[in-house]
């Protein structure tokens, strides 16, 4: 059993990731944290809880960080419209609420009472893991692995040369990834490239059951939003971090250093890869078997109800 803790800014991929997380029984959700990223922190932290209480999840939630460590705060909601989840219409939930106990507080108490067996999944800007080992340098590396999805080093999705995670906090990006945790980096340059196409998502629409439903409503509106902007099918960022802790080696890797531009500036955001032989690197994923992808997608929302 994968134990893991979910950092999320819950938005149209997130939410995906969070279905697959629920539906594979191969994971236990112990936490999940919002955090402000695409949208503001009050909607990515109801966005999370609606999505928990569809696919029947009780776990905590706890509040993140509600803005980045020093830059002013930047947002994705073109992508994901503007209450970060457009699409799905959600009843009064019956019981998922947001924990008192701070989102950095219980990250850190969690991965001190459980070193070396939670593995944390983030999936929006870095902010919360940077307080997280700012408030206690040994959470760093008492945390199982650490799995991102942020950067590139080709193209960018929000300037030129940064990708929106790392943009939107890149001094906590940076501190992350010379924090020496034991990290594994999901790049644009592998997550653009598993897209979800109209053949598929007509074929999701035919199934039955409540979480497949509201993955739906997600995913016409996520459609709508890379259409409208000419930016062809949509692409699942977030759900292939889940993916990884399934079978590692279904994802192709290489180690090096990655180091985050924090000059403000053309290049502010981004991410660089250095060659290393040394300890200390990340495991960058390269390449996933993206029919094995969607199998997971398919397992787990026929998981749920
Ligand atoms: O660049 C893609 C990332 O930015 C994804 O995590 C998406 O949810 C947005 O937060
Ligand atoms: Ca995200």
């Amino acid at each position: 059993m994968e134990r893991i803790i979910l950092d999320v800014d819950t938005g149209l991929d997130d939410a995906v990731a969070l279905f697959l997380a629920a539906g594979l029984d191969e994971i236990s959700i112990e936490a999940v944290i919002a955090t402000a990223g695409n949208v503001g922190l009050d909607n990515t932290l109801e966005n999370t809880l609606n999505i928990l209480e569809t696919a029947g999840v009780k776990c905590p939630v706890y509040k993140g960080a509600d803005k980045p460590l020093v830059r002013n705060p930047v947002q994705a909601g073109d992508f994901h419209g503007k209450s970060g989840l457009d699409g799905p219409v959600f009843a009064p939930r019956k019981f998922q609420h947001a924990q008192e106990e701070d989102g950095i507080e219980a990250l850190v108490r969690m991965v001190r009472k459980n070193p070396h067996q939670l593995s944390i999944v983030s999936v929006g800007p870095l902010t919360d893991l940077a307080l997280a080992f700012r408030k206690d340098p040994s959470v760093a590396l008492l945390c199982k692995q650490i799995v991102v999805m942020g950067g590139s080093f080709s193209q960018g999705n929000v300037t030129e040369h940064a990708e929106f995670n790392t943009f939107a906090d890149p001094e906590a990006a940076s501190l992350v990834f010379s924090s020496g945790a034991k990290l594994v980096l999901f790049p644009l340059d592998c997550t653009r490239r598993v897209t979800l196409s109209p053949t598929r998502l007509a074929d999701f629409q035919r199934r039955q059951g409540l979480s497949t439903a509201v993955f739906c409503a997600c995913m016409e509106s996520y459609t709508a939003n890379y259409t409208k902007r000419g930016q062809g099918e949509p692409q699942m960022h977030d759900p292939l971090c889940v993916a990884y802790l399934i079978d590692p080696s279904k994802v192709e890797t290489e180690h090096c250093r990655v180091a985050v531009d924090t000059d403000p500036g053309r290049t502010y955001g981004k991410t660089t890869k250095i060659p290393t032989d040394s300890d200390g690197g990340v495991l960058v994923a390269k390449d996933i078997d993206i029919p094995w992808f969607w199998s997971l997608v398919d397992r787990a929302l026929a998981n749920l109800p």
